[in-house]
């Protein structure tokens, strides 16, 4: 089992899902993790339950003053940032004819522009640093392969 010991690692949309279990996993392998999320509640409460290798930001991701924020509150809570982990979403798990066009605007903000902010921010932190990192963008088996009641891909 690999371990995470001196490392810290950014886990955006970190409070809840499978950002939840991904910050469990790397302080039970002895890294350190930040919490980044915007239902603050979840945040603390997980934060708590992890101890003094964790620490909650609250982040919108779709805020690029937020992420520069997040990526800096890793480097001065445990003196750098090592690896981002990419899991907010706002799904909006709909029929294609059933999803309104706001709901379709906050999935591409959250999903695909936030992970695009949050990406930014964490390579503009490596390159001031000099040091070498890893960014993982949790996507969806969904994004090929169509879910029913959903919109279809064509073949
Ligand atoms: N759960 C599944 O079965 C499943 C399957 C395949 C892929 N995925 C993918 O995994 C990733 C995570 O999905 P999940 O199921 O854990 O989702 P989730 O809804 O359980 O958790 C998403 C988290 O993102 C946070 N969030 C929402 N908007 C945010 C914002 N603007 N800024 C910061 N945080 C925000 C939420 O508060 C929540 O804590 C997504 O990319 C999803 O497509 C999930």
């Amino acid at each position: 089992m690999s371990s995470f010991s001196g490392k810290t690692v950014l886990v955006s949309g970190g409070a809840s899902g499978i950002g939840e279990r991904v910050a469990e996993e790397i302080v039970a392998r002895g890294g350190n993790v930040v919490i980044g999320d915007v239902n603050s509640d979840l945040g603390a409460a997980l934060n708590s339950r992890l101890g003094k290798n964790s620490a909650f930001v609250e982040l919108n991701v779709s805020n690029n003053r937020d992420c520069v924020r997040a990526v800096e509150s890793a480097q001065s809570q445990f003196g750098g940032l090592d690896f981002l982990v990419n899991c907010a979403i706002a799904m909006n798990a709909k029929p294609l004819i059933d999803l309104p066009e706001e709901g379709w605007r906050k999935t591409v903000d959250v999903g695909l522009t936030g992970t695009f902010l949050m990406c930014r921010a964490f390579a503009a932190h490596l390159l001031r640093r000099g040091t070498l990192g890893a960014i993982v963008n949790v996507s969806s088996i969904g994004g090929q392969h169509p879910y029913g009641g959903r919109a279809r891909t064509a073949r």
